[in-house]
Order: structure tokens, then sequence, then C-alpha cells
């Protein structure tokens, strides 16, 4: 057969021996260079207690249905509860935002206090200091490694102005408009 002069996408399957996987130090500098949101992810327990936990692991999905993802650690104490909540929001976190990222980065038990929370309708928390607020209903869990994805269903979502945080570099930072 001719070889086309503009082939189809061809999809070439990885010989695994032949790659060498990459160490935690090389994924950990390669995922350094991504560029990602600061967000805060927040939802009610069973018993309805506020819990929430930073996260830059948030990706846009589908338009139509409109998803998007949050990539949440099995190892961190809010993932069993985000699995197993109906709701929750994605707060994301404007330049003054640094604080609150890293207080709910940590494990700490009192993240909350001091915080001011807003309920949607779904009786979700989110913070109203965030740039935007994206209130979700769990729409179904990935399996994502040592991380389960979550996929959300965007039901509705409040934006202020302001500038947005973003996290580079293994460190918080202010982006630039340029066009
Ligand atoms: C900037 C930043 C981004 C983070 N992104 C994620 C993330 O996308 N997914 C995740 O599971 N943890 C992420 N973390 C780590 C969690 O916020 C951290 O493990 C937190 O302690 C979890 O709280 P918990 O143990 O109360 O659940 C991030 C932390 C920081 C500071």
């Amino acid at each position: 057969m001719p070889e086309q002069a503009h082939p189809a996408v061809s999809v070439r399957a990885v010989d695994d021996a032949s790659v060498r996987a990459i160490d935690d130090a090389g994924f950990r500098a390669a995922m350094s260079t991504l560029v990602a949101p600061v967000t805060v992810v927040t939802a009610r327990d069973a018993l309805g207690a506020p819990f929430g936990f930073t996260a830059s692991a948030v990706v846009s999905l589908s338009l139509d249905p409109p998803l998007l993802l949050v990539c949440a650690d099995r190892k961190a104490g809010s993932h069993d509860l985000l699995v197993a909540a109906t709701h929750f929001c994605v707060n994301v976190m404007g330049a003054d935002g640094t604080d609150l990222a890293l207080r709910f980065g940590s494990h700490r038990a009192d993240k909350f206090r001091d915080v001011e929370i807003e309920d949607s309708e779904t009786g979700t928390p989110s913070l109203p200091v965030a740039l935007s607020r994206i209130f979700c209903a769990v729409d179904g869990l990935r399996d994502g490694g040592d991380h389960t994805i979550v996929l959300g269903r965007v039901l509705s979502s409040r934006q202020a102005t302001g500038e947005p945080l973003a996290w580079w570099n293994r460190g918080f930072q202010r982006l630039v408009r340029l066009t």
C-alpha cells in the first residue's frame, strides 16, 4: 500500500521493557513544570461537618455534560470523606489565598477556624473569600494510581474579580497577562 502523504494519526504501543521508569524525584521535577490552579475542595462528611483540602490537580473535563475532575490522594484524611460525599465545591483561590492554601494543605483539625463558610442550596460549604466557587455533584470515581479521580458534575458557579493564584515550580505564583 502506498504511503500516505498525511497519514492518519497512528497509535503506537510503548514497549514497557524498553522504557526505564522515571524515579520519584524525576517525576516530581517534571510535574513541577506544569502550571496548576490553587483550589480548596470543600464538602460535608456524613455527620454534616465541613472538611476540605488544598488541591491543584483540578481540571476541566467536559462541556456536555459539564464535568471537572479532582485528584484526591488516597493517603489524605479527606480522601474517604470526599469519595463518600454527594456534593463538593472547588474554591479557586486568588493571589491573597496562600495562607488558606497552606492551612487546607495541612492535616490540622481546625482548618475552618475563623474561616467564613457559605452553604449552597445543596448544603455544600464554600469559601466566599475564593476567587471563584464551582459547585459540583459527585458524578463518578476512577482509579488514578495512588489518587482517586473524582468526577464532578458542575451545577453552578460564583465568580469574583481579582488575581488568581498559581502553583508552579513548587511554589505559589502570580500570573502576568501577556495577551
Ligand atoms: C499547593 C498544594 C496543592 C495540592 N494539591 C493536591 C491535590 O491535587 N490532591 C491531593 O489529594 N492533595 C493535594 N495537596 C495536598 C493536600 O492538600 C494535603 O495532603 C492535605 O494535608 C490533605 O488534608 P487532609 O489530610 O486533612 O485530607 C496539595 C497541597 C498543596 C499545598
